[in-house]
């Protein structure tokens, strides 16, 4: 039995907006239950938003920013991990106060320009609560990790309640995508010790990455620019 609190980040209040009594007490399985329903709903909420952004930009700028989305919920298994990592005790709280990234959307764009446009519009939706941001493309990790990570909130509406709940976000180019799956198997596969000479590549591969993610944007501008000028003529 235990005593669920949304966290202090999962703020629950009725939908007349008055404030709600933190949840009862109740069985441990009923409570994964419906906080799954709450994640999983939370990762339909994002995502659709998403597919709104990308499909109002194809029918403005005839062009797609995104290229896909992929969503997922964390499994019981890495939560516990996870918890095990900070040093916290497997329990439903502590899941819900010191797991962001339970709820986990990736959307992976063509362009760098394209995320930044991208979570600048999601960031602006007044639902949004933008919690954290840490733009690892302008700051790369020292594996030479890029991306765009943010933690946001958005309002989910239960029958009875509206939850505020938790939304891990990385946004990256196919290029980093690319990257960072091939490196999140290397480490998998050694636990970590990676050979020093197979991290020196990595590391020599994201330069590439960033090399040939800035050289295709400058390709894409310089073609539209064409396309303009093109269309300037015609009329
Ligand atoms: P975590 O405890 O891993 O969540 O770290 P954090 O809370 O400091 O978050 P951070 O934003 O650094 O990383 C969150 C997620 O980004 C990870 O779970 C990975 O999916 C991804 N990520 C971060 N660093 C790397 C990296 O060096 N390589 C790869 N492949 N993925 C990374
Ligand atoms: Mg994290």
């Amino acid at each position: 039995m235990c005593y669920i609190y949304f966290g202090a980040l999962h703020h629950t209040t009725d939908n007349s907006g008055g404030e709600m009594e933190p949840y009862s007490e109740t069985n441990q399985v009923d409570t994964w239950n419906e906080l799954t329903l709450v994640y999983r709903s939370a990762l339909k909420e994002i995502n659709t938003k998403f597919e709104i952004l990308n499909d109002e930009f194809q029918q403005v700028h005839q062009y797609n920013p995104i290229e896909h989305i992929k969503a997922r919920l964390k499994t019981p298994e890495s939560i516990v991990k996870k918890l095990k990592k900070y040093g916290k005790e497997s329990t439903i709280e502590n899941m819900v106060a010191y797991v962001n990234d339970i709820a986990g959307i990736r959307v992976i764009c063509s362009f760098t320009s394209d995320i930044y446009r991208i979570a600048e519009m999601l960031s602006n939706q007044s639902d949004i609560k933008v919690i954290e941001v840490k733009d690892y493309i302008s700051n790369p990790k020292p594996s030479g990790y890029k991306s765009y990570h943010m933690i946001v909130t958005v309002p989910i509406f239960l029958s009875d309640r509206i939850v505020d709940t938790m939304v891990e976000i990385q946004i990256r180019t196919v290029a980093m995508d690319f990257w960072a799956s091939l490196e999140h198997k290397i480490n998998y596969k050694f636990e970590g010790n990676v050979p020093d000479y197979i991290r020196d590549e990595l590391i020599a591969c994201a330069s590439m990455v960033s090399l040939l993610d800035d050289r295709m944007l400058s390709l894409n501008e310089e073609v539209r620019k064409l396309e303009a000028a093109g269309k300037n003529k015609e009329e």
